[in-house]
């Protein structure tokens, strides 16, 4: 009985969305300027649907964007897309008319997972904007002092987990920037590689990611397909759905109760959660909390880890940035003590080195989409309300007349030549307008420390086999979601300590 109820519920819905496009697009967009330019629709119903990208959306994107120009539209079904390859267009409509382009698209995917609770997935409206002032509040710049003993004790930890297994890096990194994350949230101090928490939140992390990635479920391109049973053939997503949903309670709630716990009992430091749970007392509030919290973990993690992956890379691949930074630390350290915050401006490579990090291979190439909560009209093109933005920071990070050679790693291109830092801060890797990564001064400071740190501290290179020919480097950064981190990164360093002449 179930299957043919089913099958109809689903010939209905085609048949909706069929009508529902036919008028939208035929009646009420006749008038309106044209869409931007972009690939011909492969079929007058579907759209581009064929041609959006399930891989590397950002290279495809950045194929168009030689094509077409700045903006790229694209259609499915009734869905309109519109991909923003420059700089100056993403400022114009994120920052300029914020008001109207500051929301995230709906996906049924995201909503099967429970994402509503994830700040950066959240619809603009009462739930984000509160979350948005408690990120405020505890990682604006004036407020992160505070945090500067954690992030320096933690930093400390990885470079003496560096000094032991140096193979390990990867984990070692990873392990450390959850540190630090879980001690400000929560006050938790994290143990070992397999804490509870941290498992938990990468395993919900890494789900999410894929799953708020349009092009990869089906459902999220035919959003009746959620009501699909997880026995159908094809309904494997749901059980995807079901496990991120399952893990992403876990992570909000289960470091919250202890937290709860120890306030109860009157143990613990002060750390975000606790603060918010005496501002905070209502149901929804609490809800708000939670999301707060978890997504601190969720957006700031992976994030900071992978520049700092990709910092060892760089150094392997680019031996001479590698000198030039050691030259600047040692001419202003004078080699006898690890680095202080305090020393940051004094070393404006290094500065220049985190800038071309974010730039030359940025963690989340197409940044996280935007959407319109009105129409709009842009250069004579119409916009759609509830069009989908993709800013393409790959094609930020390339454009020609800014960045020559931009492939290579180097840092030099944002100093002038009196060795001052030029204005180009490579913001766009933390995003545009309303929604622009609120933990960027902090997620900024962590990695500083901790680049600047090991350069001071190690010299990276490859590994020799017995014959002294260096062990080969294999590299590949993730293709399969938004994020793009170093996801096979098989190398053996050779990490060399360099002398320090008091230990810090
Ligand atoms: C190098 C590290 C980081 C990078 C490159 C990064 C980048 C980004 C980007 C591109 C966005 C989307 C902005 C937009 O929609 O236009 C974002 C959003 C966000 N980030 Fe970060 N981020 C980093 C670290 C962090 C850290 C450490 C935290 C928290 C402590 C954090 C919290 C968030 C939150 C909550 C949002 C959602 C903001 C919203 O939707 O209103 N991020 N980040």
């Amino acid at each position: 009985m179930e299957a043919p109820s089913l099958q109809w519920m689903l010939i209905d819905g085609f048949s909706c969305a069929i009508c529902l496009y036919v008028f939208k697009e035929k009646w009420l967009t006749s008038s309106k300027p044209p869409y931007p330019p972009g690939p011909t629709d492969q079929s007058w119903f579907t759209g581009n649907l064929s041609d959006f990208p399930v891989e590397a959306i950002w290279l495809k994107f950045t194929e168009w964007a030689d094509e077409f120009g700045d903006i790229v539209h694209l259609r499915v079904l009734d869905k309109h897309s519109i991909i923003v390859n420059s700089l100056d267009v993403a400022k114009e409509l994120f920052e300029k008319r914020s008001n109207i382009y500051s929301s995230r698209p709906p996906s049924a995917m995201v909503d099967l997972m429970g994402g509503e609770f994830i700040t950066p997935l959240k619809t603009y409206g009462d739930d984000w904007r509160l979350e948005r002032r408690m990120f405020q509040q505890f990682f604006k710049p004036d407020v992160l002092q505070q945090y500067q003993d954690v992030q320096t004790r933690k930093i400390n930890d990885l470079l003496s987990k560096l000094l032991v297994t140096p193979d390990d890096f990867l984990d070692h990194i990873r392990y450390s920037i959850g540190a630090v994350i879980m001690s400000i949230m929560y006050d938790h101090e994290v143990a070992s590689q397999d804490d509870r928490f941290i498992k938990v939140a990468e395993t919900a992390n890494q789900k999410f990611a894929i799953g708020s990635t349009p092009s990869v479920f089906l459902v999220n391109v035919f959003p009746i397909l959620r009501f699909v049973p997880a026995w159908f053939p094809g309904a494997g997503f749901k059980l995807f759905a079901r496990e991120a949903s399952l893990l992403a309670q876990q992570m909000l709630n289960d470091p919250i109760d202890m937290v709860r716990e120890r306030m109860k009992s009157g143990e613990g430091l002060p750390c975000v959660a606790s603060e918010l749970l005496e501002m905070y007392h209502t149901e929804r509030d609490l809800k708000n909390v939670l999301s707060m919290c978890g997504s601190g973990y969720s957006a700031g993690t992976d994030t900071s880890v992978s520049v700092i992956q990709t910092f060892f890379y760089a150094m392997i691949r680019f031996g001479d940035v590698q000198v030039k930074a050691h030259e600047e630390i040692d001419k202003v350290l004078g080699g006898d003590r690890l680095p202080k915050f305090e020393d940051r401006a004094a070393l404006p490579y290094i500065e220049a080195l985190l800038r071309e990090l974010l730039r030359w291979h940025p963690i989340l190439p197409v940044g996280i989409m935007h959407y319109t909560t009105e129409e709009d009209i842009f250069q004579g093109y119409f916009i759609p309300k509830g069009t989908t933005f993709f800013p393409n920071v790959w094609a930020m990070s390339r454009e020609p007349n800014k960045y020559e050679d931009p492939n290579t790693f180097n840092p030099s291109r944002f100093l002038d030549n009196n060795g001052s830092l030029n204005d180009d801060d490579v913001g766009y890797a933390f995003g545009f307008g309303r929604r622009i990564c609120p933990g960027c001064y902090f997620a900024s400071a962590t990695v500083w420390l901790a680049v600047v740190s090991i350069l001071a501290s190690f010299e990276i290179r490859k590994k020799k086999d017995a014959s002294g020919q260096e062990l080969p480097v294999d590299v590949h950064f993730s293709t399969d979601s938004i994020l793009s981190h170093p996801s096979h990164f098989n190398a053996r360093l050779y990490l060399v300590q360099r002398a320090l002449k008091t230990s810090s």
